[in-house]
């Protein structure tokens, strides 16, 4: 009866075929005018002059919005905004001074009849400039750089530093070497975009293309000081969020600006090359790693320092991640230095950290490998750890030996040869590689209310997010199992921030998040229905215990006489309910209590001890086979075998999908994914999907995905981990090796254009 774990097609796959799902851009509002921003064509400097008259003049221009005229907004602190339990993409709230921060910050916003009258005047808005020379050299301002003490999220950013150099000098085998990561930016299908209308002074509404609809309920409140329950933010469906949809941006904060400005409900969708300089993207990483062993392979310390950018915020990419958790070894030094750079800001990308930083302690391991001429898997198992390193705490479930065997076994890699250049294939080289993968297993508080009508249909409510992911085929599934109904009777609705609260869709932590509440709500819905017929005079099951009792397709039953049965449908009526409701908060937070009409699942208290005593994390191996060719210089990836440990699966097709869309944002990481820029003007030269390249169907061949499968039973009672990150850590290590074995040249500066390898 199981509907967990089937390989189920999406519920809401005809409405996306169909076209009947709508995203954020679809939606029209009588009346509706559409906005464009104006982008600073300077990266550092103040604003001098705006000049709006010839734009004012065009056809169809309703308002011009400049730093001199738009609405004041509460100025914050990042602070303050913690406090909300919320935060913003970059530290800049927009159009209320002359700073330019970086090219392509916006300036001005025009509002006009159409999308095609509001672009044309956006291009008469003239500026004159005080320029400042910007920065934009990683390599110039390093040495100018910080050592933040803390990442954005709380934990300690340097350490031990130091305290590798002696441990390092004593080790009898050294290695030592730098590698180098791209800028790459957000490109999924939708960029981001928002349909904002205010009804009167204080109530508004956001068809908004988003993560997290409840953080950006609560920033829009905070900057136009409003009720929070005044705003409602809706997002039904999100055409892809790789992070850059985490937190609002400047242009969400826009289109709310504009619609107040206008009296009229506001359109605001960003252009392909928006994308490139308003929305975040990876930084640039400089990673140094060093790796101190006994002569047998075992590890005796590792140094990992890390090097990249930041602006307008306290996030930067934290790319030793990894090497805080893999692998045993009596010392580890982690170390950031961070510049400060006339970019917009860094933000969250697929698995932020471990992807970058995966390449870079993934790659050494490979090298190290080598030079002792030691089979890449034996080392990592001979240096594996059961225990998270740094906390001390065992891994709350954790198969990644399991993983290497799975995936040599699957792959083939016995028929790898140590030696590189071993293998041709007519003009090609072939080499096989590998990679260890990790990612923190998330989970956060979460409230699902389920509702049941008198016709036996089931709505799941709660304010999370589908963002392509397949979070309403999951939440329909578990409801099916802790009800026992069919799944056809089940409706869920989700992306609305009038909806029971649900954290951000980030961070591969909605299937561990939501997924419990469901179950939680569910099953306390079907013990009501249970108390009802085992109470009911006219029940056949009046007076049996609820231990005798079985339950499924809507019906309750003895166990032990299958003739005795109760549907749900036939409870309801009997006792006049036309509609039946049950709400579950699980995992709180100490600090926070969860709405009134809704309670705290009774298992959550000693879910959330559990933080105490385990680590959650998940793993994984990938393995690549490439095909080079060195007149060319071009590199192919033929197939990627992908071994996971995430946990318990929730469905194994939406599952598979994701760590498939995960390899294939690290074959472009790998072969492809770089932003440029100019570096007179700080102005990135790759605008659009014709120079910023991602993988295309002829990039991606075979992929082959296998899960471990073991349910992690304490992160929740469903067991499973978020699966949405990993599937890109080592993706671009597992190449970078598989290019050594078949060339026996080592690459370490991404991505691998054939420039590189000539
Ligand atoms: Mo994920 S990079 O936290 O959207």
């Amino acid at each position: 009866m199981a509907e967990i774990g089937k390989p189920i097609n999406r519920i809401d796959g005809r409405l996306k075929v169909t076209g009947a799902a709508k995203y954020a851009a679809e939606f029209n509002q009588p009346q509706m005018a559409y906005a464009f921003p104006v982008r600073s064509t300077i990266a550092n400097g103040t604003i001098r002059k705006l000049d709006t008259s010839q734009a004012q003049a065009s056809p169809g221009v309703i308002s011009i919005l400049t730093h001199e005229n738009a609405p004041r907004l509460k100025p914050f602190s990042r602070e303050q905004l913690r406090t909300l339990g919320t935060n913003v993409g970059e530290d800049l709230v927009v159009l209320q001074d002359i700073r330019v921060h970086y090219f392509g910050q916006f300036i001005a916003c025009v509002v006009a009849e159409t999308y095609e009258q509001a672009r044309h005047a956006a291009n008469l808005v003239e500026a004159e400039y005080a320029e400042e020379k910007p920065k934009i050299d990683l390599s110039e301002e390093l040495p100018n750089g910080l050592r933040p003490e803390k990442k954005a999220y709380g934990p300690e950013a340097q350490l031990n530093t130091g305290k590798a150099a002696e441990p390092l000098r004593a080790a009898p085998i050294k290695f030592e070497q730098i590698y180098k990561t791209s800028y790459e930016t957000h490109n999924p299908m939708e960029p981001n975009g928002s349909v904002a209308w205010w009804d009167g002074a204080d109530k508004l509404t956001i068809q908004e293309s988003t993560q997290g609809v409840l953080t950006e309920r609560a920033v829009i409140a905070y900057y136009f000081d409003l009720k929070p329950e005044n705003v409602r933010v809706v997002s039904r469906f999100t055409g892809g969020g790789f992070g850059n949809k985490a937190f609002p941006w400047t242009s969400n904060v826009l289109a709310v600006m504009a619609a107040k400005v206008a009296k009229r409900p506001v359109k605001l969708v960003i252009t392909r090359q928006m994308m490139q300089t308003n929305v975040g993207r990876r930084g640039e990483t400089v990673q140094t790693v060093a790796l101190g062993a006994e002569k047998n392979g075992r590890l005796t310390v590792m140094r990992h320092h890390n090097e990249t950018y930041a602006k307008l915020t306290n996030f930067f990419e934290p790319s030793g991640e990894t090497s805080e958790i893999l692998y045993n070894t009596p010392l580890r030094e982690i170390t950031y230095k961070v510049a400060e750079l006339n970019l917009g800001a860094p933000t969250y990308m697929r698995a932020p950290g471990e992807s970058p930083g995966s390449f870079a302690a993934e790659s050494a391991m490979d090298e190290l490998a080598y030079e002792l001429k030691i089979d890449p898997i034996n080392l990592r198992v001979m240096n594996h750890t059961t225990v998270h390193p740094q906390k001390k705490l065992p891994f709350s479930s954790e198969y990644l030996k399991e993983c290497y065997r799975t995936g040599a076994a699957k792959f083939g890699w016995a028929r790898r040869k140590i030696e590189p250049r071993q293998v041709r294939n007519g003009r090609y080289l072939v080499g096989y590689g590998m990679a260890a993968a990790t990612y923190p297993g998330e989970r956060g508080t979460a409230t699902v209310r389920i509702q049941m009508t008198a016709d036996g249909g089931v709505k799941v409510l709660c304010a999370t997010h589908d963002i392509g992911t397949g979070t309403y085929t999951i939440l329909a599934q578990t409801a099916a199992d802790a009800l026992g109904v069919p799944i056809g009777k089940i409706t869920v609705e989700i992306g609305d921030s009038n909806l029971p609260p649900a954290p951000l869709s980030s961070g591969a932590r909605t299937a561990a998040t939501v997924g419990p509440a469901v179950q939680a709500a569910g099953e306390a819905l079907r013990r009501d229905l249970l108390h009802l017929t085992l109470a009911g005079k006219q029940s056949k099951l009046n007076g049996k215990k609820a231990d005798e009792i079985d339950f499924s397709n809507a019906k309750f039953f003895v166990r032990s006489d299958a003739s005795k049965t109760d549907s749900y449908i036939d409870i309801m009526r009997r006792n006049d309910r036309t509609m039946m409701e049950s709400c579950m908060t699980t995992v709180p937070d100490a600090a926070k209590s969860p709405s009134e009409s809704c309670l705290i699942a009774p298992t959550s208290r000693e879910e959330n001890k559990n933080e105490e005593k385990y680590a959650f994390h998940s793993f994984g191996a990938q393995f690549a086979e490439v095909w080079v060719d060195e007149d060319l210089g071009t590199i192919r990836v033929k197939r990627i075998t992908s071994v996971q440990d995430v946990g318990r699966i929730m469905n194994e097709k939406t599952a598979r999908s994701q760590i498939i869309g995960g390899v294939i944002f690290g074959i472009g990481s790998a072969l492809m994914e770089e932003s440029q820029f100019d570096k007179r003007w700080a102005n990135p030269v790759t605008r659009t999907l014709a120079d910023y390249h991602v993988p295309v169907n002829l990039d991606v061949t075979e992929i082959d995905v296998h899960f471990i499968g073991k349910p992690d039973p304490r992160i929740s009672p469903i067991g499973a981990r978020g699966v949405g990150e990993i599937g890109i850590v080592g993706i671009s290590a597992a190449i970078a090796n598989a290019v050594f074995n078949a060339t026996g040249k080592r690459l370490r500066d991404l991505p691998f254009t054939p420039d590189k390898l000539i």
